[in-house]
């Protein structure tokens, strides 16, 4: 792969970016994400994670099997807008989380 190929198209992150991030320490996806905001666009790396995977595998010598994936953050699904605002149709944060809360009711004491 050209040093110069884009690999994270959200955050133009390209190849020799991603083995500078490995020269400077990064061993993992989360590590390159760090320090080149690579993974960190809109597709919130849907679209990049298996390309770097790919280049720490070769860059390292480790199997593609041992490179683990990203960390991943809540919501793991998309949802509506309306569906974190209180008192909108289609629910609350709390029903978008998995938990069952009545409205109005709080975990505060
Ligand atoms: S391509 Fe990397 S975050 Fe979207």
């Amino acid at each position: 792969m050209d040093k110069s190929t884009i690999v994270c198209r959200c955050e133009e992150i390209n190849v020799d970016e991603i083995e500078t991030a490995m020269k400077n320490g990064a061993e993992t996806f989360d590590d390159i994400k760090r320090l080149t905001r690579c993974g960190m666009g809109p597709c919130q790396s849907k679209t990049c994670l298996n390309p770097v995977r790919e280049i720490i595998a070769e860059y390292t010598g480790k199997p593609l099997a041992d490179i683990r994936i990203s960390r991943m953050r809540m919501p793991l699904k998309l949802v509506r807008m309306s569906a974190l605002t209180n008192g909108s149709e289609g629910g609350n944060v709390a029903s978008v989380f998995g938990e069952s809360v009545e409205d109005g009711e709080t975990n505060d004491e």
